[in-house]
């Protein structure tokens, strides 16, 4: 790709005259919070709008159409239906309710991996220290990402309660083998529950070939959506067993007799019922932006973006690529010689270019294994060029120790 055939594509030229942001930065921190395009900005903003003009209530009555819309939208993104997403705050407010389905006993596990995200983890640890949940997390293979084999063998235990992966954690391009581990619950009868937060508007999801019961993401990151807001699939499985979150509101419950309530019947037994209309707007403007591209495209060429970053890392002197596994994605993760990576972060975003740090703390299993105490993260989505990848490369070489 020269940089001239690159920019004579119209599709990139329209994704990038769709992102006002392209022009003040290059922003390789997709995976932190992406640029929006405009249709979601107006979306949120056109709501927020009619607020101040007609009253909250009254602006969220109005929009009940666009709002279903929104159900739609990102139902449509994993294969699903309106009735299977619930909008919450955010990934980890999703990922909680669903293991608030779970009435856990002393001694019950969950399986999980070593690179679970780090709320994830810290949940589990909660869990573990208030109600005696045992975690049981599988082996890695050499190359990286976690062993199918270990995980079937810790799900034959009679104590297996939940299997529970991120897809991508947050700290490295590792792609966990979500579809395979899915199948493998599917036979042990272990629910499953998938943290997708940087999978999702990254690369094409099915949830019926994932055959999860639950599945979370966020909407500012490779979906562009805005931020505060997220969502939680639960399958059609999950809502018949009557699986609902231990803190229902009144979304989720309806109060008929003093001591008796009704489950909603759809997903929205997992949400609240203060709602951020204007970001549920947002999310479903991004989730259509996205479908509109096709998700497939981004995966091809995000990924495309990706390696060709690594490549360019790998011959700066001294840093070190931190992406282990079969298959990466469009997070690239390195160290940095001479740099604690957030003060790296504060000097190329001195220079316009937007990255962020990974640090030891976030995921302490893997960077403990990688010998690592912090690395420079860059995540690179379909709207960059190869222009602005060889801008950031030139800016890490000019702030070269
Ligand atoms: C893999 C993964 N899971 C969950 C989260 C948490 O998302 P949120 O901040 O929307 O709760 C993140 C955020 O970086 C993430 O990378």
């Amino acid at each position: 790709m020269s940089p001239a055939t690159e920019l004579d594509d119209p599709r990139l030229a329209a994704w990038r005259d769709d992102t006002p942001g392209v022009a003040n930065r290059v922003h390789l921190n997709n995976a932190g919070a992406a640029l929006p395009p405009r249709p979601v900005v107006r979306a949120v903003v056109a709501h927020l709008e009619r607020e101040a003009a007609i009253g909250g209530y009254e602006a969220a009555d109005e929009a009940a159409g666009q709002v279903h819309d929104a159900y739609a939208a990102v139902a449509a993104l994993l294969g699903a239906e309106p009735r299977n997403i619930a909008m919450v705050e955010n990934a980890t407010v999703g990922f909680n309710q669903a293991l608030a389905a779970f009435d856990f006993q002393p001694g019950d596990e969950i399986v999980t991996s070593r690179n679970d995200y780090i709320s994830n983890q810290l949940a589990y640890l909660s869990l573990s220290r208030r109600l005696g949940v045992v975690v049981r997390r599988a082996a890695d293979l050499p190359e990286g990402g976690v062993d199918p084999e270990s995980v079937r063998e810790l799900l034959q235990s009679r104590r297996a309660r939940l299997l529970a992966i991120t897809w991508i954690p947050t700290n490295s391009g590792l792609v966990q083998p979500v579809e395979a581990l899915g199948a493998l619950a599917a036979a042990a009868g272990v629910p499953y529950l998938i943290d997708a937060c940087q999978a999702v508007g990254q690369m094409p999801i099915d949830v019926r070939r994932l055959r999860c019961d639950f599945l979370s993401a966020t909407a500012r990151k490779f979906l562009r959506g805005p931020r505060g807001i997220g969502f939680l699939y639960v399958s059609d499985e999950a809502l018949a067993r009557d699986m609902y979150p231990l803190h229902l509101d009144m979304r989720g419950g309806h109060w008929r007799l003093a001591d008796e309530f009704e489950l909603a019947p759809d997903a929205r037994r997992f949400e609240n019922w203060e709602f951020a209309y204007a970001l549920v707007l947002g999310l479903g403007a991004a989730a259509r932006y996205a479908s509109t591209i096709g998700l497939g495209e981004i995966e091809r060429r995000a990924r495309a973006l990706a390696a060709r970053l690594r490549h360019g890392l790998g011959d700066l002197p001294g840093v070190r690529l931190l992406d282990h596994g079969r298959e990466l994605a469009a997070i690239v993760t390195a160290e940095v010689p001479g740099w604690h990576a957030p003060e790296l972060v504060q000097a190329l975003r001195a220079r316009g270019v937007n990255t962020s740090a990974a640090m030891r703390e976030y995921a302490v299993i893997d960077m403990d294994g990688k010998r690592a105490a912090t690395a420079l993260r860059l995540s690179p989505t379909y709207y960059n060029t190869t222009d602005e990848l060889d801008a950031a490369l030139q800016a890490l070489r000019s702030l070269r120790r």
